[in-house]
């Protein structure tokens, strides 16, 4: 491989996703490896897990750079909160947890700014000016803020009290699966979500990622709002591809 990949991987309530990413181009380019999360989300067994997928994508390669990205507010390497993974993570020093148990320097960073930037270098905000807010709907919610290109990290907004409910619990697509919503249903949530980060954001483009938006023909369609909203191009290796980005921008 040349030097210009960089590895990442994407740590999510339900699975936990890695590759090796060409960096020019953003092109995955090794295979697409998937685990899913183990049960109950505990620190020990997703360090472990992550570890067995860092083996298999780079079995010989110890030099590539290594990008973490993980469903919770990320502060100075620390793990702030956990939504959709077991509560020990909140305080944790998990940066440096990963590179003990990789043996490696990683850049560690939350799941949705991971995809927000790659969507800004290489995907449907890339070269826009403005505000764009990027969420991706699956077990959570997850959002980034990016103006002109530039990241604001941990906005959280899948929390936003919207009718009295924690948002993500209403709009996400596991919601949508839980509680098995027809298209127009979820819409109708969708539709007061956005509505609601229009009016506190007035963002020029929202878009919006995560594996669901691959039938985002099924949904968008459905949606009144006066932003123009459309499907990220990454979809679901949006993580894996912004975190490896930010690795060799941001050597751990
Ligand atoms: C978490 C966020 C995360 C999102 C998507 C939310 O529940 O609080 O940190 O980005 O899920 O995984």
């Amino acid at each position: 491989m040349t030097e210009k990949t960089a590895i990442g991987i994407d740590i999510g309530g339900t699975g936990i996703k890695g590759g090796v990413i060409d960096l020019a181009t953003g092109d995955l380019v090794s295979e697409r490896v998937k685990v899913a999360t183990p049960e109950g989300g505990r620190p020990d067994d997703i360090i472990e897990t992550t570890r067995e997928i860092l083996h298999q994508l780079a079995p010989d390669d110890h030099t590539l750079p290594i990008g973490v990205c993980f469903p919770a507010v990320i502060k100075n390497g620390r793990t702030m909160s956990a939504a959709n993974v077991s509560k020990k993570w909140i305080g944790l020093a998990a940066e440096e947890l990963f590179e003990k148990g990789l043996g490696a320097p990683i850049h560690f960073v939350n799941d949705a700014d991971a995809a927000g930037y790659a969507e800004a270098q290489f995907g449907a905000a890339r070269g826009v000016t403005g505000v764009v807010v990027l969420t991706t709907l699956g077990t959570g919610i997850g959002s980034a803020l990016i103006n002109d290109g530039v990241l604001v990290p941990n906005t959280e907004f899948g929390h936003l009290e919207i009718d009295g409910h924690d948002a993500e619990s209403k709009a996400s697509n596991a919601a949508r699966v839980r509680e098995d919503l027809d298209w127009k249903r979820w819409a109708k949530r969708l539709q007061r979500y956005y509505e609601t980060l229009e009016m506190l954001l007035s963002p020029d483009l929202i878009l919006v990622g995560g594996g669901v938006s691959r039938s985002y023909e099924e949904f968008l369609p459905l949606l009144d709002l006066k932003t123009p909203i459309k499907p990220a191009v990454h979809r679901n290796n949006a993580g894996i591809l912004g975190s490896a980005a930010l690795a060799n921008r941001f050597p751990g």
